[in-house]
């Protein structure tokens, strides 16, 4: 995994959106898996200015979501889907047909996890998936213990998610306890994928991904065996890395060398 150190989360956002604006920039239709969250807000106020006033063309990308809620309509003001609408889907000109997002109030989420699943493959796959990382090291929901081969499936929330997302639903008991989740083996189908973790909260987890041994008990540490992965990190998140000195140095080397590699 590349690791990049950015001293705070609006450098490594900043950091993000030049890296998304450029897939962009290089293939228009681009298939982008995105994240919801906290950290990746930055990631989108940015992808929104470039739109509005750099005209950046989101008209042939398409989008698939990681996760959603089962058990919240599209409408409801907690989903992934009304977030996406707030922070990105409804200030930027992809068509709505492009923009996919698990629906966690289907009837039979079993074969809506498989028609999902179809639908990245028929757009071609993702060529570069977005991911935040959750303090027990989850990506998307695919919580530790789950498989590191799995397509798009239901999933049970573990409390330390349950715990960390309550913000959303002003206590834990209202936090769904189920979610539908892209696999870690979609994810690891991404020709590309970015990382972002920031703050000290993230910390551990950064580190058992980064360094850890690739296991379930981690889901992020599968990344290692990803050909392309970069970690965006800041200070905070990477703070409880054994080799950030190497890693800095790795930076500076391949900030040095950038235009050649
Ligand atoms: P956060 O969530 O960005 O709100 O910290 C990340 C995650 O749980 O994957």
């Amino acid at each position: 995994m590349n690791i990049l150190i950015s001293p705070d989360l609006d450098s490594l956002s900043t950091r993000a959106s030049e890296i998304v604006i450029a897939a962009i920039r290089a293939k228009p239709d681009v298939v982008l898996g995105l994240p919801t969250g906290r950290t990746p807000l930055g990631l989108y106020e940015r992808l929104v200015h470039a739109h509005r006033e750099r005209g950046l063309d989101f008209s042939r990308v398409t989008t698939f979501n990681l996760d959603e809620y089962v058990g919240l309509s599209p409408d409801d003001p907690r989903s992934y889907h009304a977030y996406m609408r707030e922070h990105l889907l409804d200030h930027v000109n992809i068509p709505e047909g492009r923009a996919h997002i698990p629906d966690g109030s289907c009837e039979r989420p079993g074969e809506h996890c498989a028609e999902y699943e179809a639908g990245i493959r028929q757009a071609g796959g993702i060529d570069m998936q977005v991911l935040g990382i959750g303090v027990n090291g989850h990506l998307g929901f695919n919580e530790p213990g789950a498989s590191l081969a799995a397509g798009t499936h239901v999933t049970a929330l573990a409390p330390e998610t349950i715990q960390a997302n309550a913000y959303a639903f002003g206590t834990e008991e209202h936090v769904p306890h189920l979610a539908v989740t892209v696999g870690l083996g979609t994810i690891m189908h991404a020709r590309r994928c970015v990382l972002m973790a920031a703050g000290e909260a993230k910390a551990d987890a950064v580190r058992a991904a980064v360094e850890g041994p690739v296991t379930a008990s981690c889901p992020a540490s599968i990344l290692q065996m990803h050909p392309s992965a970069v970690a965006l990190l800041d200070e905070a998140a990477a703070c409880h890395l054994e080799r950030l000195d190497f890693y800095r140095h790795q930076q500076r080397t391949w900030e040095a060398l950038a235009d050649r590699l």
